[in-house]
């Protein structure tokens, strides 16, 4: 059934508790925490500036990193409040709590229109254990709760779920914001019913990570291209050697299992034809965190199907961007979740950039619904310069793979149902 949302609530003069997700990258520059994305911030403004419009009090509630419970100055979400007042082109109180008396009466002093960001939710270990007390001391603050932060949806924490099942309790409602909703028909409605063909390109490093996606996907998909490192799991499993390719030999069952089904369905199933690779040395040197550091050396193309054993694939080929080239080309959805390669290196990110433009190709020339499952080949939109030219760029990270496998979310189970509205 579909949720409420924002649209929907009476909210004039109410204070409206909005969990966002702006769990956004930062980097220390000269002491100063600066935040390196604000794709999760600039997403939320619609939903923060209906509410002002409404004329709702706005209290504003997130988690950022993962601090374990410990006041850790370095996951501060000060600097979140100067970036949303920035884009929003308003005042954004910060208090440096996020439940408690100074909180509920900073939150009490709010005007109609008016914004307040509350400090790390993660500050308190209870929200995490969706801890039932900081819930309801998190529900006090709040006439009505919205939760606009997808993101975070795949989490049953006390800010995601537990206030909102109090604030329900009372009778009050409980609604999606309008990046959630968007999120939701994207990810969702529009991957029930999709225009065909219907193509998924997957990547990244783990078959494991994906296998659940896979199998999902397999039920409704024409054609799923493979690319990343897993794709080197897949070749195992078909008896290809792979060199020094990241591989998951533990999954080749799994990879079996796919490939199979997407044979039962008539759905095509397609592997690299050539790859990038490139060979690993140990440079016996140590990196921040303490782990070895690899480089990988004398990068070539590498065609036909047993890789050197000296070599790991880090990209797809040319000719492989050709044959996903055409059938990406006659695609009207593409759903795309993660990169071909190791494209955070200059040297091993042309197969995922060359996805990147067919898919942006797709939707200006064939007028194909393209999805981009949030992540990493979000990143790679953005670093290939093709940010806004697609149809949706999701902000969830591990919650777009749990909602893509078909898992009901926490964070959306527990919202009000339409029919319930009480706004
Ligand atoms: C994310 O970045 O995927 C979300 O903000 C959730 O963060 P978490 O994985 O630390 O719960």
């Amino acid at each position: 059934m579909a949720k409420l949302t924002v649209r929907d609530l009476n909210v004039r003069g109410k204070r409206v508790f909005v969990r966002v997700d702006f769990n956004v990258p930062m980097e220390d520059q000269d002491g100063q925490m600066v935040i390196n994305d604000a794709t999760r911030i600039r997403e939320t403004l619609p939903t923060i500036e209906l509410l002002v419009e409404k004329g709702a009090r706005v209290i504003l509630a997130a988690h950022l990193g993962r601090p374990k419970g410990k006041r850790e100055p370095s996951m501060s979400l000060r600097p979140a409040a100067a970036k949303l007042a920035d884009l929003i082109c308003r005042p954004v109180a910060f208090v440096d709590d996020c439940i408690g008396e100074k909180v509920e009466k900073t939150a009490g002093l709010l005007q109609p229109g008016d914004l307040l960001l509350l400090e790390n939710l993660r500050y308190y270990n209870e929200e995490e254990a969706n801890d039932p007390g900081f819930a309801a001391a998190l529900a006090k603050l709040g006439d009505v709760y919205v939760n606009d932060a997808f993101g975070a949806a795949h989490r049953a924490h006390a800010s995601t779920e537990g206030m909102a099942r109090v604030i329900a309790a009372r009778g009050d409602p409980c609604a999606a914001g309008l990046l959630m909703e968007r999120e939701l028909k994207f990810l969702g409605e529009e991957l029930e019913n999709p225009a065909r063909p219907f193509v998924v390109i997957l990547g990244g490093a783990k078959v494991s990570d994906k296998i659940n996606v896979i199998d999902r996907l397999l039920e409704k998909a024409d054609a799923i291209l493979i690319g990343g490192a897993m794709a080197y799991t897949f070749k195992l499993a078909q008896g290809l050697k792979v060199g020094r390719s990241l591989v998951e030999a533990d999954k080749i069952d799994v990879a079996r299992a796919a490939m199979e089904k997407a044979k039962t369905r008539g759905a095509r199933f397609l592997l690299p034809v050539d790859d990038v690779v490139a060979n690993p040395v140990d440079t016996g040197k140590v990196n921040k965190k303490g782990k070895p550091v690899i480089e990988m050396q004398n990068p070539r193309v590498h065609s036909g199907g047993n890789l050197p054993d000296e070599s790991g694939g880090v990209d797809i080929g040319l000719e492989t961007v050709k044959r996903y080239g055409e059938v990406i080309r006659s695609a009207k959805t593409i759903l795309w979740n993660g990169p071909m390669g190791i494209f955070e290196d200059p040297r091993f990110a042309d197969g995922t950039f060359a996805v990147a433009r067919l898919v942006v190709e797709a939707s200006h020339k064939n007028g194909a619904k393209s999805i981009i499952g949030g992540g990493d080949s979000v990143k790679a939109l953005h670093n290939a310069g093709l940010g806004d030219q697609v149809t949706f760029m999701s902000t969830g990270g591990g919650a777009s793979l749990e909602f893509l496998e078909g898992k009901e979310l926490p964070g959306v189970a527990v919202l009000s149902d339409k029919q319930s509205e009480r706004g």
